[in-house]
């Protein structure tokens, strides 16, 4: 039997609940992957609640580092024995041993240990297709960046500085702005007392920025239209604070022909070969220690309602992860 998180119906943190489950062998395209460390993300919240629908029940979660167990007889790239992680899988991270689709699975570089790597799966390969991919940063440009202090933003930070970028990034505290700083933000600014357009204004004398992260969603959306210039790109990736809805599209037009996008890692991480491509970019960037992982929270399993309740709190910096061992 595998202990593993389970929600019977959708609704708030108590609705998790550590269940013994039975894994299934893998498929022929799975990985058997028992569990070291998992990552808790955004995402699961968003699935808790019903914001995104799966038929119920259902297990949570898509990040995860461990150990092969077993592969299915199509998969080629990793055996049983392997350290290996993956950053998306059928529900059901939240476990001590989870079924991932081989094209996730990638095999762990001897320097990156489970806890590093939990945390990084998701979060990094998010940030080199928003960085890489949605909108391709050559290394000159000031963008803006919101919550730079959360799991996600931590990562942004340093990859912006290790690309020559400026990173202006957005902050609920002081403390959250000076971590932010620490990680490589080049300004912030604190969104919940500062107007966030009017000091985009301020730090690009006049310019705004070409591109927009945003993966706040409901409260930021206004701002991060504000803050980009004509012709330039919103990159909307999120909703901690609520989903963008109703949007009238006549808005884009007279704050500058803007361009926006709802991207989400899966219309990415398309292929085994993208996903190791990516990773490969993410795990030489922390070899070079140009990214260092910040886990600020460790959970047992068995509190994931209490990590996700200080997940949507804003209580959290950095990244999450539940450990295992
Ligand atoms: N589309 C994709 O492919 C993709 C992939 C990964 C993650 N994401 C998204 O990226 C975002 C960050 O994910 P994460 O897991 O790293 O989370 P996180 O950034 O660690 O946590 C969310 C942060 O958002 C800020 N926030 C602002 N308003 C909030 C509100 N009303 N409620 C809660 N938080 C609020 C908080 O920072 P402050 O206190 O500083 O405001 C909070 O710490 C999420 O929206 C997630 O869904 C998208």
């Amino acid at each position: 039997m595998t202990k593993a998180i389970r929600l019977q119906k959708h609704g708030g943190p108590e609705v998790l609940e550590l269940v013994d489950i039975d894994v299934p062998p893998p498929a022929a395209d799975e990985v058997t992957v028992r569990h070291h460390a998992v990552g808790l993300n955004f995402i699961d919240i968003y699935f808790r609640t019903g914001l995104y629908k799966q038929p119920l029940p259902h297990g949570l979660g898509a990040e995860a580092a461990g150990v092969v167990e077993a592969v299915g007889r199509d998969v080629t790239h990793v055996k049983v024995g392997d350290r290996v992680a993956y950053g998306q899988s059928p529900l059901g991270a939240y476990a001590e041993r989870h079924n991932a689709k081989a094209m996730h699975v990638v095999k762990l570089p001897k320097d990156i240990d489970f806890e590093t790597a939990a945390a990084m799966m998701l979060k990094g390969l998010t940030v080199q297709y928003l960085f890489r991919q949605t909108y391709r940063l050559q290394g000159n440009e000031t963008i803006l960046f919101h919550a730079a202090a959360g799991g996600v933003g931590l990562i942004a930070c340093q990859w912006a500085k290790a690309l020559g970028v400026k990173l202006i990034g957005t902050v609920s505290s002081p403390e959250k702005a000076a971590l932010a700083r620490e990680h490589g933000a080049w300004e912030t600014i604190d969104y919940s007392r500062e107007d966030v357009a009017k000091r985009v204004l301020e730090l690009t004398d006049g310019k705004k920025v070409p591109v927009v992260y945003d993966g706040v969603g409901k409260s930021t959306w206004e701002a991060s239209l504000d803050s980009v210039q004509p012709r330039g790109l919103v990159v909307s990736f999120g909703n901690a604070s609520g989903a963008v809805e109703g949007v009238n599209l006549g808005v884009l037009a007279s704050k500058g022909s803007l361009y926006v996008t709802r991207p989400t890692l899966g219309h990415y991480a398309t292929s085994a070969e993208k996903v190791q491509a990516a990773a490969a970019e993410l795990f030489d960037l922390v070899a070079k220690k140009k990214i260092k992982l910040t886990i600020d929270q460790r959970f047992p399993l068995a509190q994931a309602g209490e990590a996700q309740a200080a997940l949507a709190a804003r209580k959290t910096t950095g990244a999450t992860v539940f450990t295992l061992d």
